[in-house]
This record gives C-alpha cells, sequence and structure tokens, in this order.
C-alpha cells in the first residue's frame, strides 16, 4: 500500500520560483491548443513561469487559498515530474490492488467522490476540507511524484478525508473501488489529456472499459461530472458515456434542459470549486463543455 499511496517520502527538488522568467516547459495539454498559451499548467513542472504566467497562476492560488497551502508549497517546494505518463506501459496496464480504507480514511463507511486525473489534487482536497466527515475524497493519478505531494499536503493539513492513490485509472478504477465499504456518490473527469493524435486516442482516460467500471460502481443516485476545454475530447467522454444511457443511467440533459446551452453542454461547474485547468482555461477566454449523467434512484 505504501507504493500505492505514493511511499512516505517526498522526491521534491525545488520550488516555484515565480515571476523569474525562465525557460517554459508546458504540458502537451497546452501546447497542443492552437492558442499556445504562454502559462504553465500547475500540475506540471516548470521552475519558473514567465511574467503572463503571474495572471492565472495567482488565480489558481486565489481559488484555493482556503486550503492555506501557502506555507506547505514553501516548505516542501515544487514537484519535478515526467510531463507525461504513458498509460499503456506494461506496469501501469496491471490492476492496483485497493487499499485498506481504513488505513486512509478515519470513517471509510462515508460517501466518496472520486476524482480521476487528480493533478495536484488540490480540487479533491478543498472538496474534503469543506465536507469534512460527510464525505470522502479520493484522486487517482498516474504521475507518482503528483501523489506524493498531495498525500504530503493532506497529511499536513490533517485531512481524514482524502486520499491519493498512484494508478492508472482506465485500468485500475473497478479494482480500487471493488472494497469500498461505502456508496460512490460522484465521479469526476476534468480535462483529461486530450492526446490529440489519433494514434494516441487509446491512451485517453476515458475509454469504454472505465466507462462500465464506473456505472457498475456508482450508487443509486451517484454521479458522473465530466469537463473539458478540449470541445472534442469532451465530445468523446460524452459520446461514450450515452451509449450507456438506459432507464438505469440517465443523462442529466434530459432532466433539466434548462440548465444547457442550446449543443447539450452543462452551463455551469455545479460541483462548486473549479479544477486548477478549468480556471487557466476560463481565464485565457476559453469555454469548458461540461456533462453530467446520474444512476436513477
Ligand atoms: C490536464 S491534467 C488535469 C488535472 C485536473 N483534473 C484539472 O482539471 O486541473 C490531467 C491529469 O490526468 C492525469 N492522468 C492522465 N492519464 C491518467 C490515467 N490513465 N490515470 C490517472 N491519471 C491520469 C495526468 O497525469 C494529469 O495530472
Amino acid at each position: 500500500m505504501k507504493s500505492v499511496l505514493g511511499g512516505p517520502f517526498c522526491t521534491i527538488v525545488q520550488p516555484v520560483l515565480f515571476g523569474h522568467r525562465l525557460q517554459i516547459k508546458r504540458c502537451e495539454t497546452l501546447r497542443s491548443l492552437s492558442r499556445c498559451p504562454p502559462f504553465r499548467c500547475m500540475c506540471c513542472t516548470v521552475a519558473a513561469a514567465p511574467v503572463s504566467s503571474l495572471i492565472t497562476s495567482d488565480l489558481v492560488e486565489q481559488e484555493f487559498s482556503e486550503l492555506n497551502l501557502k506555507h506547505v508549497f514553501e516548505k516542501v517546494g515544487g514537484v519535478r515530474t515526467r510531463q507525461h505518463v504513458n498509460p499503456l506501459k506494461a506496469s501501469l496496464m496491471v490492476p492496483v490492488l485497493p487499499p485498506r480504507w481504513e488505513d486512509v480514511f478515519s470513517d471509510p463507511s462515508l460517501p466518496i467522490a472520486v476524482d480521476i486525473g487528480s493533478g495536484s489534487g488540490r480540487f479533491a482536497m478543498l472538496l474534503a476540507k469543506r465536507n469534512a466527515g460527510s464525505c470522502n475524497y479520493l484522486g487517482l493519478e498516474i504521475r507518482h511524484q503528483l501523489v506524493v505531494r498531495a498525500n504530503n499536503w493532506a497529511a499536513e493539513l490533517n485531512l481524514s478525508n482524502v486520499c491519493f492513490i498512484y494508478a492508472n485509472a482506465t485500468v485500475s478504477f473497478g479494482s480500487i473501488m471493488s472494497t469500498y465499504p461505502g456508496p460512490l456518490k460522484l465521479v469526476t473527469i476534468l480535462c483529461p489529456d486530450p492526446h490529440f493524435k489519433s494514434r494516441h486516442h487509446k491512451r485517453r482516460i476515458v475509454q469504454m472499459q472505465l466507462v462500465e467500471k464506473i456505472i457498475d460502481s456508482l450508487a443509486p443516485g451517484g454521479k458522473v461530472f465530466l469537463q473539458s476545454d478540449v470541445k472534442e475530447v469532451a465530445e468523446d467522454m460524452r459520446r461514450q458515456f450515452e451509449v450507456k444511457v438506459d432507464a438505469y443511467f440517465l443523462n442529466d440533459l434530459e432532466v433539466n434542459p434548462s440548465s444547457y446551452d442550446k449543443d447539450g453542454w452543462l452551463l455551469d461547474n455545479c460541483l462548486g470549486v473549479r479544477s486548477e485547468r478549468e480556471i487557466h482555461a476560463i481565464a485565457e477566454g476559453g469555454q469548458m463543455y461540461r456533462s453530467l449523467y446520474m444512476k436513477a434512484s
């Protein structure tokens, strides 16, 4: 379980230096967008950001200021990670065993919300802080060092209802959730890596095997919230969930049509917290494409 949770040691190498104009590395998400914004993805590695990145980075800091992680950030520094991990590599295709839930949550009988591709983890952490005592939060993330840092942050904040697991969610979601004792009430997939080239679509998180496992695992009334700032990626996710819609698995569009635009995209983020990529994308003038599904009660 130690390795699943990222181990006890932090491999963080240096703090991020805001305001320094040094070479910037961008994650594929950003590099591949035609507008190619000059800011960094906060969950990726850069030693420093150009001045123009300060605006959106500051917005992210503001959004998560309630976590008061600034000092934690300074103390443990930034994380240097490989920008992308190939989810198809052999070691990541083996389903991860579930943890002993009583070791990771103070009350494992609570409902749980799972954030797939949790990045830095601050989205799940903020929800965990706001909903302590009523819901557990689990982040699944394929970049090991982000998992280590997120678990360190959660420990520093004394949050006993949030945990991050190092896993390829596409293959491990089912095995991990199979032993959770409480009801699965929410799954979020927020701005997954786009993998634009068609030969790389098989690396996208949302594949039919994951869709089926999510729907099987959801409790009655449980929800799936999907969003991306890349329309093609949002359409791909929507297409895959759509084929499973029936009397037991409902598209919220059909239940609450007034909450959607003319193209069937949910107008608002109904979670109460925005993800880091969402904050960046909206600040850049981008649009979010959202869908919501639910298991019948
Ligand atoms: C573009 S980031 C978005 C992070 C966050 N959800 C947000 O909206 O700010 C996508 C994240 O998904 C992670 N990821 C990609 N493939 C994954 C997989 N198969 N399983 C788990 N995490 C994955 C990446 O490492 C990255 O942290």
